[in-house]
């Protein structure tokens, strides 16, 4: 229980967020607008899922998170993200691309606008993908 709450404080100061403690209940805070200069915070999360997310594109390419264009925070027990992204789709095939070759995947020929619900416990490396969809 002491560890988890030094990861509350760490998460609670690193990203700023107003947070309230209901009785025994989880920490349920505010959702709090990131500012541009710390959508980098969310890019590890966003590589880490971004396999998962491309398998969800009814696509044979592959796909790679390109840019953040918004970023929403919330504090429940561990932190959620609303990612807004552009998600690049490239010329590299999924059938003919392994996981090494996924670096070499950068020629961006479509961008598809997507949205992220993520909610993340990073003291236990995990992080669920709650809602993808791309317009
Ligand atoms: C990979 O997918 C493409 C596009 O769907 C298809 O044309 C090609 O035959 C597939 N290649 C392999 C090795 O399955």
């Amino acid at each position: 229980m002491k560890s988890i709450s030094f990861f509350v404080a760490i998460i609670l100061s690193s990203v700023q967020v107003y947070a309230f403690v209901d009785g025994n209940g989880p920490i349920v805070g505010g959702i709090s607008n990131a500012p541009p200069d710390n959508y980098h915070i969310v890019v590890p999360t966003m590589l880490a899922l971004e396999r998962e997310m491309d398998g969800k594109m009814n696509s044979p390419f592959v796909h790679r998170v390109n840019k953040i264009k918004d970023l929403k925070t919330q504090v429940v027990a561990g932190i959620r993200y609303y990612v807004k992204f552009d998600f690049g789709q490239t010329s590299c095939l999924k059938n003919a691309t392994n996981a090494v070759g996924i670096a070499q995947c950068n020629d961006v020929t479509k961008i598809h606008k997507c949205e992220a619900d993520i909610w993340e416990q990073a003291w236990i490396d995990k992080r669920d993908l709650l809602n993808f969809k791309c317009n």
